[in-house]
This record gives C-alpha cells, sequence and structure tokens, in this order.
C-alpha cells in the first residue's frame, strides 16, 4: 500500500497494489444480492406486456379475464395507472425519455413499446397471465429503416453541439495531394449487461424504496421524484450490487412500473425485464453512417478533415451518438467540419452504451487514417505522430495531458510494429492471412460534484459511505484503496458502503467518470477526518465523521482539453477458405491518469479491447423491416466475443497522473473499446488487401 498524500504532484504510480475485489467472496458464494433477490414479506410480482406492433394505437385491452387467472392483483395499462408528470428536466439535462413514463397514454411509437404491467402473487402467475392478456392495436404503417443518405436527418445540439465548422473545406480538400472519402456503417448494437433491469418498489412509513440495479442511486432518486412529483428526501435508493450497466441502467419502464404498481397495490412490487425485453426496454447504440473526407500533403499532414454521422433516435425521445465528436478532439486541419445528424424511427431510444460516439466514430476516423496512411506511404503510426495537434482542434482549449505519442511509441515497442512490411496480403500461415493494424483511442475525462462521508470508530476502523454504484468493474475495491491511501491506514482497516442514495448525491457510475468524482469526495472526507484526528484525542463512542462536497473544488478546475488516451494494436489471421477473421493478440497502451488498483484496471481496459473485438467481427442487431422489431433478440441471436474469440489481450498504462485531480486520476471506464474494433479492420485491411468499411466483419463480408 502506498502512503502518498494527494495533492503534492508526486504521486505513486497507482493507487493500491493489485487487490481482488472486496466483495468478491460474497459475489462468488451467492451471499451477495442482486436487486431481484432481496426478499421481501408479501412481495407481489409484475411483468410487463410489450406491444407486438411497431406503431399505432392501443384500441383495447382484454384484462377480464387475465383478472380472473390465479393469483393475479391488478392490471396496469393506460387507462388506470397513476399519472405521471414528464414536464422536467432531469439530472443529464434532458427530459425524461417518454419509455419510462409507462401507460400514458394509448399511442404506440414501436414495437416492445410498454402497454400493460401484470401484477400477480406469484412471479410464474404474472408471466402466465400477461402472456395470456390480448390487447387490440390499430396498426399504423411503419418505417425503420436506416440509411446515411435519408434527407430527414437534422443536427441536434444537446451536450456537444450537432455541427462544427472551421475553415473552407472544399477548398481545402482541392489543394491536398491526398484525398480519402469513404463511408463507414456500424450497426445496432446492444449492452444487455448479465444481470437484467430489476427493480422492487415498496411505500415503508411514507418514503418510497426502491432496490434497483441502477448505475447511480442519485440519479434515480431524481427521476422518480420528479415522476411521481415526490420530495427527492421522501425517496431512497439501494442498489448494493450491480450486475453490469454500460450505459444501459438509468432509469426504465421497470422502476416506473413497480412505483406504480406498489403505489396502487400498497405493497411491495418487483418488476423484472426478460432478455427479450431488454432489446426493447433497455436501450442500444444506434446504428451510425459515417463520412469521412481527409485531405493531407504528400507528408500526410492533414489539411481538411470532415467527420459526418447520421444515427437513429425515436420518434419520442431524441438520443444523439456523437460519432463525429472524436475529431473535435484527435486531429486538427485548416478546414476542420463535423457534423452530427439523427433520423426519426419507429423503434425505441437508443441510449449511452460504453464509449457513446467515440466507440463508433474511432471506428470510422481511426480505419479513414489507415487509408491516408496507405495513399501517403507513411507508417500509420508515423502519419498520427504528425498530425499530433498542440490545441483542441475545435476549442482551441491546451490539453491537459495529451500523452498519445508516447502510448504509440511504447505499444509499437511491446508488439514489435517496428519490423511491420506494411504491404498487404503477404502474409500467410497456411490457409491464414495474416496482418497487424493500429488506431488511436481517446476518451472525454471528467469530475461531477459528489458528497461522501467518513466515520473513524473507536476500534480502529473506518466506515466510508458514498452513494456510488458498482456495475461490476470494481469501483467498490478502487475507493476502498483510495480512502485507505487518504486515510494513510491499511486496506484492511476501512470498510467502503455504497449504492444507497441515503448516503447524499454522488456521480453515477458514466461517461468515465464515476471513480474520478467519487474518489474526489472520498479523499476529500478522509484526509479532512485525518486531520482531525490529529488534533482530537478523545474518540466519543459514536466515532468521528467528516463529510465532503465536491462541488466548489470541481467548478473550480480550469477549463482544458481533458481527455485520456491510448494505443490499441491487433493482430489478426484471415481464413481464406472461410472468410472467418480470428484476432491472435492485442495490445492497448493508455494514458488514463493514475490508475487504481492495477487489477480491476486491466480487466476494465481488457473488457473494452475484448468488446472491441466483439463490435469489429460479431455484433449486429438485425431489424425485421416486415414487424419493425428484432430478430433474434437473445444471447444467441445476437453473437458477441466469447472466451475462444479472445486470445492474448493485454491492457497497460504509462504513468500520466493528472495534475487537476487530487488523486491523479482521469478515468479508464469506456476507452479500451475506442479504437479496438479500428485496430482490428486496419489488421484485416493488412492481412487481405481489402477494406472493410461496414461493421461486423463478417466470414460472408470478407469473402
Ligand atoms: Mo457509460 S455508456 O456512460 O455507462
Amino acid at each position: 500500500m502506498t502512503t502518498v498524500a494527494p495533492g503534492t504532484g508526486t504521486h505513486a504510480p497507482s493507487v493500491g497494489t493489485a487487490h481482488t475485489r472486496v466483495e468478491g467472496r460474497d459475489k462468488v458464494t451467492g451471499a451477495a444480492r442482486y436487486a431481484g433477490e432481496v426478499p421481501f414479506a408479501g412481495l407481489a410480482y409484475g411483468w410487463l406486456v410489450l406491444s407486438t406492433v411497431a406503431r399505432g394505437r392501443i384500441r383495447a385491452l382484454d384484462t377480464d379475464p387475465v383478472l380472473a387467472m390465479p393469483g393475479v392483483l391488478a392490471v396496469l395499462d393506460h387507462r388506470n395507472a397513476p399519472r405521471v408528470d414528464t414536464d422536467y428536466t432531469g439530472l443529464l439535462g434532458t427530459p425524461p425519455d417518454p419509455t419510462c413514463a409507462v401507460f400514458q397514454h394509448d399511442r404506440v411509437p414501436h414495437l416492445g413499446w410498454p402497454v400493460a404491467l401484470v401484477v400477480a402473487e406469484t412471479s410464474e402467475q404474472a408471466r402466465e397471465a400477461a402472456e395470456t392478456l390480448v390487447v387490440h392495436y390499430e396498426q399504423e404503417p411503419h418505417d425503420i429503416d436506416f440509411t446515411g443518405g435519408r434527407p430527414d436527418a437534422y443536427p441536434v445540439d444537446g451536450h456537444m453541439p450537432g455541427v462544427t465548422e472551421k475553415g473552407d473545406l472544399d477548398a481545402a480538400l482541392v489543394s491536398s495531394a491526398v484525398v480519402v472519402d469513404a463511408e463507414y456503417t456500424t450497426p445496432e448494437e446492444h449492452h444487455n449487461p448479465m444481470e437484467p433491469h430489476a427493480a422492487t418498489a415498496r411505500w415503508d412509513g411514507g418514503r418510497l424504496e426502491v432496490i434497483d440495479s441502477n448505475q447511480g442511486a442519485t440519479w434515480v432518486v431524481g427521476e422518480l421524484a420528479n415522476l411521481f412529483s415526490l420530495d427527492p428526501a421522501s425517496v431512497r435508493v439501494r442498489s448494493e450490487h450491480v450486475g453490469g450497466g454500460f450505459g444501459s441502467k438509468g432509469v426504465r419502464a421497470h422502476q416506473v412500473a413497480a412505483v406504480m404498481a406498489a403505489t396502487v397495490l400498497q405493497r411491495p412490487v418487483r418488476v423484472v425485464m426478460t432478455r427479450r425485453q431488454m432489446f426493447s426496454l433497455a436501450g442500444y447504440r444506434s446504428p451510425t453512417a459515417q463520412r469521412v473526407r481527409l485531405g493531407a500533403d504528400a507528408d500526410g499532414r492533414l489539411r481538411a478533415l470532415e467527420h459526418r454521422s447520421v444515427s437513429v433516435t425515436s420518434t419520442v425521445h431524441e438520443f444523439v451518438e456523437p460519432s463525429a465528436g472524436v475529431a473535435r478532439v484527435m486531429y486538427d486541419a485548416d478546414a476542420h467540419h463535423t457534423a452530427n445528424r439523427v433520423v426519426r424511427l419507429d423503434v425505441p431510444t437508443p441510449t449511452w452504451m460504453r464509449a457513446p460516439g467515440e466507440a463508433p466514430g474511432s471506428f470510422a476516423l481511426e480505419a479513414a487514417l489507415d487509408e491516408l496512411a496507405e495513399k501517403c506511404g507513411i507508417d500509420p503510426i508515423e502519419l498520427r505522430l504528425r498530425n499530433e495537434p498542440d490545441k483542441g482542434p475545435v476549442s482551441g482549449l491546451p490539453f491537459a495531458g495529451r500523452n498519445l505519442a508516447a502510448c504509440f511509441r511504447e505499444g509499437a515497442r511491446r508488439f514489435g510494429w517496428a519490423d511491420r512490411d506494411p504491404r498487404p496480403g503477404l502474409r500467410r500461415d497456411g490457409r491464414w492471412l495474416l496482418g497487424t493494424g493500429t488506431a488511436a483511442a481517446s476518451f472525454p475525462s471528467g469530475a461531477a460534484p459528489s458528497t461522501a462521508s467518513a466515520t473513524a470508530h473507536p476500534d480502529g476502523t473506518f466506515t466510508v459511505r458514498i452513494s456510488a454504484a458498482d456495475i461490476g468493474t470494481g469501483a467498490r475495491t478502487a475507493l476502498t484503496l483510495v480512502a485507505a491511501d487518504a486515510l494513510r491506514v491499511s486496506v484492511e482497516r476501512v470498510r467502503v458502503r455504497i449504492g444507497d442514495s441515503d448516503f447524499g448525491p454522488a456521480m453515477i457510475a458514466g461517461g468515465s467518470m464515476g471513480t474520478r468524482s467519487w474518489s474526489w469526495a472520498v479523499t476529500a472526507a478522509a484526509g479532512e477526518l485525518r486531520e482531525r484526528l490529529a488534533l482530537d484525542t478523545d474518540m466519543p463512542p459514536e466515532g468521528i465523521t467528516v463529510r465532503s462536497d465536491t462541488t466548489a473544488a470541481i467548478g473550480a478546475l480550469t477549463p482544458a482539453e481533458r481527455h485520456s488516451f491510448g494505443a490499441q494494436f491487433a493482430e489478426v489471421a484471415v481464413d481464406t477458405a472461410t472468410g472467418e477473421v480470428r484476432v491472435r493478440r492485442m495490445l492497448g497502451v493508455f494514458a488514463a491518469g493514475r490508475i487504481v488498483n492495477p487489477l480491476t484496471a486491466r480487466n476494465q481496459l481488457r473488457g473494452g479491447m475484448i468488446w472491441g473485438i466483439s463490435m469489429a467481427l460479431h455484433e449486429e442487431a438485425v431489424r425485421d423491416r416486415a414487424s419493425g422489431g428484432h430478430v433474434g433478440a437473445d444471447l444467441a441471436g445476437y453473437h458477441v466475443a466469447t472466451h475462444a474469440d479472445v486470445p492474448r489481450v493485454e491492457a497497460d498504462w504509462i504513468d500520466d497522473a493528472d495534475p487537476a485531480d487530487p488523486v491523479g486520476i482521469k478515468g479508464i471506464g469506456e476507452i479500451g473499446i475506442v479504437g479496438a474494433a479500428a485496430a482490428v479492420a486496419n489488421a484485416v485491411w493488412h492481412a487481405t488487401g481489402v477494406r472493410h468499411r461496414g461493421l461486423p466483419i463478417r466470414p460472408d463480408r470478407v469473402l
């Protein structure tokens, strides 16, 4: 355990040595309870009924036969469900997704829209009744056809501008010695965590309590308080263990339906999504169609850069997959244009999915850079080094640390890049063609205000409380190491409690900002407690508690381009008989701030890289034009990389402590997937000489 004081600028390379998850034993022995497992006396079970048409109106619901079935307690639908208030701006600066505000009207905007909740004494009875419920629709024609060329695509200003334009693009392209103009597509992708979305709601002495699987209890409290017009102090959300989130676990139909049913029945009600329901209720990554135009001098220096992306949103809510945003950070040019546009279709609203924007955006941009390197006859790494910007290409702000070049140099050395023959289609191993590829990665580094408390107990132990969410990343363990570091005591003396909104407001596990935001608050509370203990000699029986709030400190951060960066490397083998692409090895080297707990950090980065393999080669949700729904909406039909697809994936980092952060953290939540698919695609080109600009690179497309 290192005992370096925060804020001195002399950070140890990492916080803590490799530490297994503090709750690991609970998880593998089953002692850890997930939201769908917590026992309650008198618990009733709700089962969601989803629409089977992609557009139209509910004409009738035959609820009487269902209400007569064994154990059935209620059927909630648009005629009898409690009204909710959707006229507010939520924590994330947007109005609520109406998909969460269930049963408010008879309109059906997409297939899989919640139309009713059947509540019964047992889960089996609820399911049986839900499957028996007959719903009559007035069906209308639907439109789910996504193409990049749709004339109805429009730019949206959200948390980032839809369009940025600097310089005369056409003139810069005309005067360029080398031009790349290519279109890239990525399909609809789903995050589907292992633990399905689940919530149990109950009224307890005038307070609403929800046991839930989410990425931030503060967030869920805020949304439920708004929707049900409640004082936030009268809502408590607990989420001690969460089996994966990836952006999908915010406020969704199940929590709202559970609260409605608990209110109507005045008893605890649990609603769990099925795996199939998750495909329409849990959000997903929009398909994208991206056009990248690059113009460069013969030496590879960019004169023109255009990155335009079109993605999908629903007819009820605006969500933009901001794929062109990555170009605003990565490369500069005299003429620099980016645009994120959306088209409204009769599909569910997409949402954040790990590295929203950067994941598909880096596929297009970094593949285009590879094409430019080929055309210029310049090594792809050298091309990127020649185009390292000295300030934010669009913002003009300085970079608060970039270190991308160092990642490439270290990665190239370890991967053995120097010996690479750049010519494609030359290397063979039996019937396999071999190739290597590289790509750059970046993801914003941010911090958001959080509160924490730290308590010193008379027995020499400490309890830290923060409403953080451990969605499987190892956040609880990371915060234990951070707290021990700040308290300068051994890890064994520290207990960190998370996942309870009563611990006070805190950042969500999202935007790669969780660990940094929470560590800031934990360090502040623990540091102040340590100072207090140095002064106070008398310890009261209840111990001494200190609280922190980082709102002012984070608000005082100077504006800068703050990001984590990385260099991805992949080696692939392409089967010339079957078209199968196999990744043989991957390496990612990241400049991502000071690393907390090297064991779980490496897992987090590798998980992202493996997801990049999956994105490159396997993942693709296919919609059936006739029904508007998915073909194979389950984990058999939706292919993901499994162990046999992932031979050797190494993730490492360079020293990159952020001086603006009390612990030196930048954030590693999402950067692992960024650039990974491009590195694989670039390696497939190097192996075969064929550019694949549409993902996934399936065997039938390779042949
Ligand atoms: Mo992440 S996509 O912000 O959970």
